[in-house]
């Protein structure tokens, strides 16, 4: 997704502004640059040297805004939390709408599905063959053998979180069971692949050969992105690259891992009565967990799940 960068976004932009050792960090730490980021800005020149592809310092967050961050999450993880106590058999995906707009409203939040590009509701709710974008709806009433993912996305003070389950209604047949819990299993394998000086198609490979292994597809044209200042912030993330390709990883990179895992065929479609839901082209099930992570100084953080 195309983002209009700011004035000062691209001013900031490492490429442009030279900063002295004893000038105060970009970062606003309050500390001198050679005490703070210089190290870390070098070493990422040298490496773009290199010809990786490497982020810019706009997308690197800074302590405030991961503070910020956090709090968002706080309310994104509490809203799925009790979606995850309440969805049951016989209830509408509207019903889930209801909550979450109740629920991240009374926390102090703001949906951030709602009205985004013109997306009608509060959360995505997708279900079976639906992909990923499901819109709540008063007439789709969950029933026992249903997998569904709830993708919930909050805004507080201007600061993004983004985070989905999958959810299993009543009994589910052992095979879509067997989707759901490889889904998450991707997610988790994906996530010990994050840390810095890594690349994302270190994450992206590993995702893909262990649905890939399973006997899975996973989905090519949507992927997740980076977020936390924006909904949608570079880099975007695939789950089809491979090792050392891909962005570089730095410490203060947020982004989600998403993956949309397909029991048959890879290929989807978008419906076209509605511009958003994307259903499997074959109509088997698809099931996605999306974790946001913070890239640490040693690893990864998970910030909403
Ligand atoms: N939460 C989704 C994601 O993971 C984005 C949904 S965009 C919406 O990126 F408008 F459909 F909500
Ligand atoms: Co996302």
């Amino acid at each position: 997704m195309n983002m209009q960068t700011s004035l000062q976004d691209r001013m900031n932009d490492r490429k442009l502004i030279k900063i002295g050792r004893n000038d105060a960090c970009w970062c606003k730490s309050g500390k001198k640059y050679k005490q703070c980021h210089m190290a870390m800005d070098e070493k990422i020149q040298r490496i773009q040297d290199e010809g990786h592809l490497v982020p810019d310092r706009s997308i690197i967050k800074t302590p405030d805004q991961i503070a910020g961050i956090r709090q968002s999450a706080k309310i994104n993880i509490a809203v799925l939390d009790y979606v995850a106590e309440h969805i049951k058999e016989g209830i509408t995906t509207q019903q889930i709408d209801q909550w979450v707009y109740d629920l991240t409203t009374k926390m102090g939040g703001i949906p951030a599905p709602l009205g985004y590009h013109g997306f009608p509701k509060s959360v995505c709710t997708s279900v079976n063959d639906q992909v990923c974008h499901g819109i709540p709806d008063e007439n789709v009433v969950l029933k026992e053998g249903d997998i569904i993912n709830v993708d919930c996305s909050t805004i507080l003070n201007g600061y993004f979180s983004d985070s989905s389950r999958m959810f299993c209604i009543g009994e589910v047949s052992p095979e879509k069971k067997k989707l759901v819990e490889v889904a998450k299993e991707c997610c988790d394998i994906g996530l010990k692949e994050v840390k810095p000086w890594g690349f994302l198609g270190d994450m992206g490979q590993a995702v893909h050969d262990h649905a890939y292994a399973n006997g899975y597809t996973v989905v090519r044209e949507i992927g997740g992105h980076g977020v936390g200042i924006e909904f949608h912030e570079d880099p975007w993330v695939g789950y089809n690259s491979k090792r050392g390709e891909e962005m570089l990883m730095v410490p203060g990179m947020m982004f989600t891992i998403e993956p949309m895992i397909n029991m048959g065929n890879v290929e989807i479609f978008v419906d076209e009565a509605n511009g958003w839901t994307a259903y499997t082209e074959d109509h088997m099930p698809s099931a996605q967990w999306e974790y946001m992570v913070l890239v640490t100084e040693d690893g990864a953080e998970v910030i909403s799940y």
